[in-house]
């Protein structure tokens, strides 16, 4: 005690020898092996907790309640009139005998397009897609680690599946977090998007064999690895997941070797396009045409994967929080972004210049940084003056901070994976809507850059 009575700070008076007897041996690097094995284990213990019998991730099902007033836009009383018209449809099952009834989604899809097709064509039963338009890409990105990435990407593909869309995720980060929360399995970098990549630096460097060849010069070898990705498509890596309209392209540590093998192959061949690789094989692969979105999740970074995935991204989202360190290396990360692609626009377009050609420059449909995490009793102030000066850049809604998130327990990932029967419905109503505001910002945007291609292309067609 000090003398007023008060007990001194804790780091005071702290007795050496004591604080050696606290110690263990020094740690060498094998025992970062040892602490991995404690960590996958406790992990393996967590995720199986939410697995079904056959040791898989199943989704909740879904109430009548909670199609009606999130789902399907109908009258409960209309819905259950329908359900008994049609006995064809899903019936749902009730855990009590005249209970509520419950559908798995894939029964909800079903009813959607059902009501899709005979519904009043004024109510939006199917989500906008123009006919004959590819599916929009979306990269989520931000150097700046733990502002929201992965939760926003998630949530998104999540909101995105409910409304009915068809979704694949990718995931580029090798924590693999939205591997995780899709319950991806990954043995080696083989399942990720790895092979994608290394096909299209393989076909480059066919290409330019040949022309080798056409000169007299020996061509390149092709090493095992990129005769092996020269065989594979993007089926062979798209993985189902316990969702029935969101598909995945996994990440594991592995994919991390992608930073490394990358560069040696531009060095290799000077004029790979890298930066092209990951959007033409979706495209070639017809990922495009097979689904609606496809999320790309980044890692923390501004890494080669990552300049792959920003620029196959249409629309890139920047989630960050409305703190001034958030708001202060955002903006760094910005100024990368321009850096880097700027100089690779410069680099690729010499000859063009030279040669009075077209340029190739970069562009996006949409450029949105989101907040996240916000906290209206605190941050007012300084997410109002980021909106003063980022204007149109940062989404006008903020996404708020809600303990669902990470009160959703072990083997649900986020709001829309929770049953609202385990909390409080108000929680629960004010959770999902900051989350529902964010994929409804989203969506606007995303139907506003849809329509742009569709009203060029009718244009183009004139
Ligand atoms: N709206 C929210 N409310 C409360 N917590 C949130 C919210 N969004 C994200 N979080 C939490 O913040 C943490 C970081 O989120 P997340 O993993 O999505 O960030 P990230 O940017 O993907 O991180 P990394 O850079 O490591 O990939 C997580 O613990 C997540 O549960
Ligand atoms: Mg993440």
């Amino acid at each position: 005690m000090a003398k007023d009575g008060t007990s001194l700070p804790p780091y005071f008076n702290i007795d050496p020898d004591s604080a050696l007897a606290d110690l263990d041996l020094p740690t060498g690097s094998e025992d970062f092996e040892a602490i991995a094995q404690a960590c996958a284990q406790g992990r393996a213990d967590l995720a199986s907790r939410g697995l079904n019998s056959e040791g898989q991730k199943s989704l909740r099902l879904f109430s009548t309640w909670e199609i009606t007033r999130y789902l399907i836009p109908v009258a409960q009383a209309h819905f259950r009139r329908v359900l008994k018209q049609n006995p064809d449809l899903p019936q749902g099952q009730s855990e009590t005998e005249g209970g509520a009834k419950w559908f798995s989604l894939d029964e909800v899809l079903r009813l959607r397009a059902f009501f899709g097709v005979q519904g009043s064509k004024s109510k939006n039963y199917l989500p906008y897609r123009p006919e004959g338009q590819p599916a929009k890409l979306v990269a989520v990105a931000n150097f700046k680690g733990g502002v929201g990435k992965t939760s926003t990407a998630a949530h998104l593909a999540m909101s995105a599946a409910l409304d009915g869309y068809k979704v694949l995720v990718v995931d580029l980060d090798s924590q693999g977090s939205m591997t995780s929360i899709f319950s991806g399995r990954v043995e080696d970098e083989w399942q990720t998007a790895f092979p994608l990549l290394a096909r299209h630096y393989g076909e480059y460097l066919r290409i330019e064999n040949q022309r080798r060849l056409d000169r007299g010069d020996p061509p390149q070898p092709l090493d095992d690895t990129l005769s092996a990705a020269l065989e594979m498509t993007a089926e062979d890596v798209i993985q189902k997941t316990h969702w029935p309209n969101i598909d995945l392209i996994g990440a594991q540590l592995n994919l991390y070797w992608a930073e490394f093998q990358i560069p040696v192959w531009r060095m290799q061949a000077r004029g790979w396009k890298l930066w092209d690789a990951l959007s033409d094989r979706l495209a070639a692969d017809g990922v495009l045409e097979n689904y609606d979105l496809v999320f790309i999740d980044t890692p923390p970074a501004l890494g080669y994967l990552t300049i792959n995935g920003l620029s196959a991204a249409d629309i890139l989202l920047v989630p960050l929080g409305a703190s001034f360190l958030e708001f202060d290396s955002t903006g760094r990360f910005f100024d990368m972004l321009h850096s880097t692609f700027a100089s690779i626009e410069d680099g690729e377009n010499v000859a063009a210049r030279a040669l009075g050609r077209p340029e190739m420059a970069f562009e996006w449909d949409a450029v949105r940084a989101v907040i996240t995490r916000y906290d209206g009793a605190q941050q007012g102030e300084l997410s109002a003056l980021m909106q003063a000066y980022l204007g149109k850049t940062l989404s006008p809604h903020r996404q708020d901070f809600t303990a669902l998130i990470g009160q959703a327990g072990e083997q649900v990932s986020g709001i829309y994976e929770a049953d609202y029967r385990d909390f409080n419905r108000e929680t629960y109503a004010r959770g999902r809507e900051t989350f529902d505001a964010t994929y409804a910002a989203f969506k606007r945007l995303l139907i506003g850059v849809w329509r742009r291609d569709e009203l060029a292309a009718k244009q183009a067609a004139e």
